[in-house]
């Protein structure tokens, strides 16, 4: 079974106040001893990130990366210069990464490449929209979106993943998928790694994301094939992570 993780996406809000806050919370926290907590923050905190968790278990990580190693690309940022700000963890593939920023499976399979390249841990992101699971195609879609990274890695590079499923419909929603929904979405992404290797299965932790919030974290993390969560809104209410995190235990 993989260590839970507990991972807050911060997307673009945050402040370096709250960064501070929350280092000097995750560094008083008694939190579970089987749980690993990761924050990715926006790209300006990270460094300010690294100083403020050093004292905590935490670990910090990045919302995303360039498909590009280094170059003339303004405005983007590397996965080598993320790993210097301290960063070990990295999204790829966040559904608003795919909407907004039109990355479709080729550009993630592109970054998290490059994630690994530089040695960097990449959290896959997949899911599906309120479209796809009402024309009952939500495993299609998704496990469409894994074989376009599994596909793309050799055996040691898969193992390094960690996957969170993230159903579209339930981000920002307040519409969380319920444990019945979650669970079965899990269990086909594990049953499509272990038929690439039943100790790939069994080692690559599979998160949930979509409104996971303090009040039904618990019910969530209890399901089999669940090892932590991806958090958003609730990842910047520290109370509220460290509630959740306190259900991970
Ligand atoms: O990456 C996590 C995020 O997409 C989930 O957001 O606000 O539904 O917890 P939220």
């Amino acid at each position: 079974m993989p260590t839970p993780l507990i991972a807050g996406n911060w997307k673009m809000n945050g402040s370096r106040s709250l960064v501070e806050s929350f280092g000097q919370a995750l560094g008083d926290a008694a939190l579970p001893s089987q749980l690993d907590v990761a924050l990715m923050v926006p790209f300006p905190y990270l460094d300010a990130a690294a100083r403020a968790l050093s004292g905590s278990r935490a670990t910090l990580g990045a919302q995303t990366l360039s498909d590009q190693a280094s170059g003339a690309y303004t405005g983007e940022v590397s996965g080598e210069m993320l790993r210097e700000l301290g960063a070990s963890l990295v999204l790829v593939g966040h559904s608003e990464r795919r909407t907004l920023f039109n990355e479709d499976d080729a550009a993630v399979l592109v970054r998290v490449q490059r994630a690994l390249d530089v040695g960097l841990r990449p959290i896959l992101c997949l899911g599906e929209t309120l479209a796809e699971r009402d024309a009952e195609r939500s495993e299609a879609v998704v496990l469409g979106q894994l074989d376009a990274v599994l596909n793309g890695l050799e055996p040691d590079q898969r193992q390094q993943l960690v996957i969170a499923y993230e159903p579209v419909w339930a981000i920002g929603t307040g519409r969380t998928a319920s444990p019945e929904q979650a669970q079965a979405m899990h269990a086909a992404i594990r049953r499509r790694l272990a038929s690439h290797a039943e100790a790939l299965a069994a080692a690559t932790p599979l998160l949930y994301g979509g409104s996971m919030k303090a009040d039904n974290a618990a019910e969530l993390l209890a399901q089999p094939d669940i090892d932590g969560g991806l958090i958003g809104g609730a990842s910047l209410k520290i109370d509220d992570f460290l509630a959740i995190c306190q259900s991970a235990g």
